[in-house]
């Protein structure tokens, strides 16, 4: 092994250490979130949701982001947290308008109890985030809610932009990208800028914590796409080719239109028009992609902008701090769920 990737493998396997330390008090604080029991209907929906197995990325990003700056990761805690709980809220909200059935491997909010709960339960843990970063020690109170106000209107109009999508018959991936960037780039961003904030960091650190965060979440996104067909017998915890079956708009098959002809293509295309397509085709759509080159090109694109992800914080004063976002983006990239 030459000294660089003998380098690169110990920092993976150092932030992957650091990954499991923190997701353990990460989740034990979420353990110790909405502990009333009544109304029952309100609260136990959002410890449910707080039970799956998420990964925690958001979270783990805020404290790194708060050390990469010479912060503490213990002050940045509750911003994590607020940050997490916010995008459980947008995941309980994401399942009511996809129609999806399975999270985590288990039955969706809206399917468990109802659309209705599932709606007050997320508006709840709202307004529960904004209590938490107001705990937070910091003397930016205000920045810090500002930056979830403004990743939160983003995701609206980034969900609002999907659901557009589904019924443009010539979106573009130009379309798809500005899109993404809304629903998922805004809140990863938020999670590095606020983190940044919590560790004092100076507004050019800011910036390129923000640009970083803009970039992973575009590869995240594009890596959820294709993990949602993609994915091994059921890792993802979600219904596989769920995006297929209610017409989404996805990376793969806008570019997937670009690569093929005749029949496949008349496929790919009748999934557009008709907003869809029974769950019994997805593994000819996936048929499809494997043969098209979609999937090499999306791996591709993940690993390109993965890569100007890095370059965007090379100038970090904290070079530990640092070292740990680049493995962590890393490890994302080569995430399989
Ligand atoms: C899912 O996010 C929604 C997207 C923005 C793609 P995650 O994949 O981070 O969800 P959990 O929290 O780990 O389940
Ligand atoms: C997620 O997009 C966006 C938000 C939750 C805001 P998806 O609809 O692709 O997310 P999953 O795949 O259901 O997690
Ligand atoms: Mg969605
Ligand atoms: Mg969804
Ligand atoms: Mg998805």
């Amino acid at each position: 092994m030459s000294d660089f990737t003998m380098h690169e493998a110990l920092t993976q396997e150092l932030v992957e250490q650091k990954y499991q330390l923190y997701l353990a008090r990460i989740n034990d604080a979420l353990g110790r979130c909405f502990d009333r029991e009544s109304p029952l209907t309100l609260y136990a929906p959002a410890r449910y949701i707080l039970e799956g197995n998420g990964k925690r990325i958001r979270p783990f990003l805020t404290l790194l982001a708060s050390e990469a700056v010479c912060g503490s990761s213990t002050r940045a805690l509750k911003v994590g947290l607020a940050v997490e709980i916010l995008h459980n809220f947008t995941l309980i909200h994401d399942d009511i308008m996809d129609q999806a059935e399975l999270r985590h491997g288990r039955a969706t909010v809206h399917k468990k109890w109802n659309t209705n709960s599932a709606i007050l339960s997320g508006d709840m843990m709202i307004a529960y985030a904004y209590e938490l970063v107001l705990q937070a020690k910091s003397s930016r109170h205000s920045e810090l809610i500002h930056i979830l106000n403004d990743a939160n209107i983003t995701i609206c109009e980034g969900q609002a932009l999907d659901m557009e999508l589904e019924d443009k018959r010539d979106a573009t991936i130009a379309d798809y990208i500005d899109m993404i960037a809304k629903k998922t780039g805004r809140l990863i961003s938020a999670a590095l800028e606020a983190g940044g904030v919590a560790g004092d960091a100076t507004s050019e650190q800011l910036q390129s914590l923000v640009l970083f965060g803009e970039k992973i979440g575009r590869a995240f996104q594009i890596q959820d796409d294709y993990l949602d067909i993609m994915a091994e017998n059921g890792k993802s915890g979600k219904m596989a080719g769920g995006d297929i079956i209610n017409g989404k708009k996805t990376y793969l098959l806008l570019r997937s239109l670009e690569l093929t002809t005749g029949m496949e293509r008349d496929l790919l295309h009748s999934i557009i028009i008709n907003k869809g397509i029974g769950a019994e085709r997805v593994p000819e759509v996936k048929a499809i992609y494997e043969r098209c080159g979609v999937l090499d090109e999306t791996a591709s694109l993940i690993n390109r902008t993965t890569e100007e992800a890095l370059t965007a914080i090379e100038s970090l004063p904290h070079a530990e701090g640092r070292e740990h976002l680049r493995g962590f983006a890393n490890m994302l990239m080569k995430r399989d769920f």
